[in-house]
């Protein structure tokens, strides 16, 4: 197998070959790196010129009834600061992100049960009453369909889930047993049938993951094609069992996001908080890879050093959506400019 003829059928067909893709990522180099990003900025500027979307991110809750082994607000992370935001804290984050030019807001938290579907719906439909000309996005994980389809009809758009891993193996050893891979689907698929613009995603470097892992999470999205993608390096977190795992690189998270954009043209693709915590420009550079999302921080100052999901997360400087004009500064540095409007996916 010759790389450069995988890269090639990636840009021309938007398609590869599992054991294709196995091969491009385990041979690659400086050089394959260089000749997709160039590609996938291309693919990138040919759908969305050079723009980059901004969105506001919430983080509502750090209470969660799961616990995922990699994550720092399992359920059983005895150390986990937990706070929980009101809806009126949310409509304060939603105001302020408004006055600050954020036409889609993320709403984003663990699985907590405090809020019941009664609650969630009606903090949507007042979000939704109150900013009739943006996006709303919901980052909540598994729900009942049921759920879904109301929170649905009370204006939210996009759902983002990530589906963690592609392999069912992989996913058990990331996950306790009440979690499966089978259900993340099934919640993956009744989002799209619903008629939310879907994200899917998984880590990368997570532990126990091979490229065949990553080759099988490749394909997934493309056969999946969802509306965006989350794409981050998985970084420890030091009260989780996998508090020892070496974090993902930079330069492996970099290769796959511009494979992804290859794959999948159209693709909403952020350039990942976690991608900007193991590397001081990481965003700048998932840019230059093919991403055209950024997700600054919204939630209120007093909690943002408690929704800890790993090691040192970035909540201040450009990650932070009050730094507006710093961000927009670092975007235009590297020829491109951050833009206000909602985003949607252009299908
Ligand atoms: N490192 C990187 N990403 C993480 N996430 C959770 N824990 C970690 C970690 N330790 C990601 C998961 C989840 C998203 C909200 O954050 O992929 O879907």
């Amino acid at each position: 197998m010759d790389a450069d003829k995988i890269i090639d059928k990636l840009y021309e067909s938007c398609g590869a070959s599992l054991e294709e893709l196995e091969f491009l990522i385990d041979c690659r180099n400086e050089e394959t790196a260089q000749k997709l990003f160039a590609l996938a900025r291309s693919r990138a500027l040919e759908n969305y010129g050079n723009k980059i979307y901004v969105r506001g991110l919430v983080e509502i809750s750090s209470f969660c009834k799961n616990d995922c082994l990699y994550c720092g607000i399992r359920r059983s992370n005895k150390n986990a600061q937990r706070y929980r935001l009101t809806k009126d804290e949310i409509l304060e984050c939603c105001r302020e992100g408004w006055a600050l030019g954020f036409r889609t807001f993320v709403l984003q938290g663990g699985e907590d049960a405090y809020y019941t579907d009664d609650i969630m719906t009606d903090i949507v439909a007042s979000i939704r009453a109150g900013y009739p000309d943006c996006a709303i996005t919901l980052s909540l994980g598994e729900k009942t369909r049921e759920a879904y389809q109301r929170y649905y009809d009370a204006g939210a758009n996009r759902y983002l889930l990530r589906h963690e891993t592609a392999t069912p193996e992989h996913y058990a050893k990331l996950h306790p047993k009440e979690l499966s891979l089978a259900s993340r689907m099934e919640c993956l698929q009744n989002l799209k049938e619903i008629g939310y613009q879907v994200g899917c995603g998984f880590m990368v470097g997570s532990p126990y993951q091979t490229t065949a892992d990553l080759a099988r999470d490749l394909l997934f999205i493309k056969s999946f094609a969802p509306q965006m993608v989350g794409i981050g390096p998985f970084i420890p977190h030091h009260d989780t069992p996998f508090a020892d795992k070496p974090a993902g690189t930079a330069e492996l998270t970099l290769f796959l996001l511009a494979i992804v954009r290859l794959m999948n043209p159209k693709v909403l693709l952020p350039a990942t908080t976690a991608l900007g915590t193991i590397e001081g420009d990481g965003r700048e550079r998932g840019i230059l890879a093919g991403c055209n999302v950024v997700m600054p921080n919204l939630s209120p100052q007093s909690v943002r050093k408690k929704y800890m999901l790993y090691d040192n997360k970035l909540s201040s400087g450009e990650e932070a959506a009050e730094a507006r004009a710093a961000l927009e500064r670092r975007v235009e540095a590297i020829g491109y400019r951050v833009v206000t409007d909602r985003g949607d996916y252009k299908g």
